[in-house]
């Protein structure tokens, strides 16, 4: 394996053929896996610097059966998402494609980008390309039929932290996009979205995965996630104030029961106020380790019984309201 700047051996990734466009720069090196079980298992089909080897890589590409599974450095991921999400904009303009299944595949992209980070731990660094993804699930969402025949009906309630938080980010997105937000307010909140919980990187696996209810210490070591984000993001700088604060800010409570700082009502950022209703509402409607699975009717009258201090009124009325005839 080859050693990465940081010191470290470099990981590999699987990647997606499908968002391969070989009329663009492919600016990352891709490899074929032969052997697990072998001291090299990867080696380099198609090198970055030798133009010539576009060829060979397209006959893969165009070969109807591709068996083989390609990958690349994780070094090269943030190359490789800038290279789906310009592939991927050229997929989203061509008028012949249903919206539905642009929808698809652009949230299949932004699955494979948090699950990166979450399951397969790259680099921070990764996160880098979430504007651009954010950019094609909002331009998708644009088209509000989307929206208005229930989005819940096209995502993944099979529930995964990488999965909840595309959901997170979409169901914010569409708060946006109803409520008529201009479109860089949108991004923010698709953004705040998308990212709520990437601190909980930093907590153990075995906290985070337990199917058992948590103790009170394992909890309270859960309540540091929205710190650990702020502090990831705030090193990567580059994103701004308001998505580091629905970060900070999406457990808070407008009662002031919430972490971790007990913040109450206008305290509060109204766009972690969204994240939060959007975090409950694809946790309940989603199949969870413990707790059933809500239909969207129910989840709402539930946080309305349960939760109702918690969160402001006005916004989940409107999440209710603008969520669709169907949810
Ligand atoms: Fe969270």
């Amino acid at each position: 394996m080859l050693m990465n700047n940081e010191g470290s051996f470099e990981k590999f990734q699987r990647i997606d053929f499908e968002v391969l466009d070989i009329e663009q720069l492919i600016d990352f090196d891709v490899f074929v896996k032969t052997s697990a079980t072998e001291k090299e298992p990867y080696i380099k089909y198609y090198d970055k610097n030798r133009s010539d080897q576009k060829d060979k890589l397209l006959g893969l590409l165009n070969s109807q059966q591709i068996q083989t599974d390609l990958y690349i450095q994780s070094i090269d991921l943030k190359n490789y998402y800038e290279h789906a999400s310009q592939s991927m904009r050229e997929y989203l303009s061509n008028p012949k494609v249903e919206i539905t299944q642009k929808f698809q595949k652009v949230y299949a992209l932004a699955n494979n980008l948090t699950k990166s980070f979450f399951e397969d731990k790259a680099s921070p660094n990764i996160l880098r390309s979430s504007p651009q993804v954010i950019e094609l699930l909002k331009s998708c969402l644009e088209n509000e039929e989307l929206i208005d025949k229930g989005l819940q009906k096209l995502v993944s309630k099979d529930y995964r932290t990488y999965t909840h938080s595309i959901n997170v980010g979409l169901y914010c997105m569409a708060y946006g996009i109803k409520s008529g937000f201009p479109s860089d307010k949108v991004s923010e909140l698709g953004l705040g979205g998308m990212l709520h919980d990437v601190g909980q990187i930093k907590i153990d696996d075995n906290i985070t995965k337990k199917p058992d209810r948590l103790s009170e210490d394992e909890f309270g070591v859960i309540k540091k996630h929205t710190q650990y984000g702020k502090s990831i993001l705030e090193k990567l700088e580059c994103f701004d104030e308001t998505i580091l604060e629905i970060v900070e800010q999406h457990h808070e409570n407008c009662d002031g029961s919430g972490y971790p700082e007990g913040m109450k009502g206008d305290q509060i950022s109204s766009f972690a106020k969204i994240c939060a209703i959007a975090d409950i509402y694809d946790t309940l409607i989603s199949y969870r380790t413990y707790g059933k699975q809500e239909e969207p009717f129910d989840a709402f009258n539930l946080i309305k019984e349960e939760n109702k201090n918690q969160f402001d009124k006005d916004i989940f009325v409107n999440f209710v309201r603008l969520m669709g005839p169907d949810t």
